[in-house]
Order: C-alpha cells, then structure tokens, then sequence
C-alpha cells in the first residue's frame, strides 16, 4: 500500500519548536523512521510538508488517485480549515489524523478538529510514535479490506 503522510504548518521546524511540547524529534527523523516502518510492513509512504493550506490541498489532489490513505498531521490548520477538510473529505480515502501534543490538554482553541469528524481515526498526545502507531493502524485496516 502506499500512503500519504502530510505535515502542515510550522511542523518543518520540529526539533527547535517548543520541545518541551513537540519533542526533539525533528521531521526529518520521524519521516525516516516512517519510510523504514513502512518498509517493514510492505507498504510505502510519500512525505511531504507544506506552510501553506493550497499547496496541501493541491497535493492531497495529486495523490488522491495514486495513493490507498492518508496520515495529516494538519498543524494549527486542524483548528479551522475546511478548505483542508474538505479535500481530504473528497479522497474518499482513509484517513488518520495526528497530533504530537495531547491538543485536549492545551488552550480551548485547540480543543476542536474539524478534520476529526472526516477521518478514520485520530492520535494525539504520543509524540512522534503516533505517526508509526498510525501507519501500522492504517496498513491493518487497508489489508482487511482486500
Ligand atoms: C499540533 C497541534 C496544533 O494545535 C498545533 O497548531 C501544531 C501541532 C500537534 O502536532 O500537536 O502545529 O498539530
């Protein structure tokens, strides 16, 4: 299976970010660690990061076709894009959204995703795991629907 991970807004400086929040992982390392894990289980992942909402949409388009999931980790879009909802919505595909920080332990603002109701599944909280928690969570569920 091949997948798409997307990282939105300010996700490309992880590591110098607020590491007491995000970790001293940067996003080149979790990517890494996604590309050997998917190896692992027989599927491929295609990484890409962006600051900007339509760039992000844009290649959600792209891939739509080519592509079996979808893990986002949407930024601070998670909070209010429905423009990013809404292309991932329009993939029918599977996706799993993921967050770095517990975003339910944090300032009321970040207490809402609207990527939430649209997706297969959601991890907050678990730092960098979560993207490889979410990877082997979605090339379970796509293997069970073969
Ligand atoms: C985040 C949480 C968001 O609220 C924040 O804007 C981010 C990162 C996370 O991974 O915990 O940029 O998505």
């Amino acid at each position: 299976a091949e997948i798409l991970v997307l990282n939105g807004p300010n996700l490309n400086t992880l590591g110098k970010r607020d590491p007491g929040i995000y970790g001293s992982v940067t996003l080149e390392q979790i990517q890494a660690r996604l590309r050997e894990r998917a190896a692992s289980l027989g599927a491929t992942v295609e990484c890409v990061q962006s600051n900007h909402e339509g760039v992000l949409i844009d290649t959600i388009q792209q891939y739509a076709e080519r592509v079996e999931g979808i893990i986002i980790n949407p930024g601070a879009f998670t909070h209010y894009s429905y423009a990013l909802r809404d292309a991932l919505a329009g993939t029918r595909l599977p996706i799993i959204e993921v967050h770095l920080s517990n975003i339910y332990a944090r300032e009321p603002f970040r207490h809402e995703s609207v990527i939430a109701p649209i997706s297969y599944g959601h991890i907050a909280g678990l730092g960098w795991r979560g993207y490889l928690l979410a990877l082997e969570a979605l090339v379970a569920f796509l293997q069970e629907q073969k």
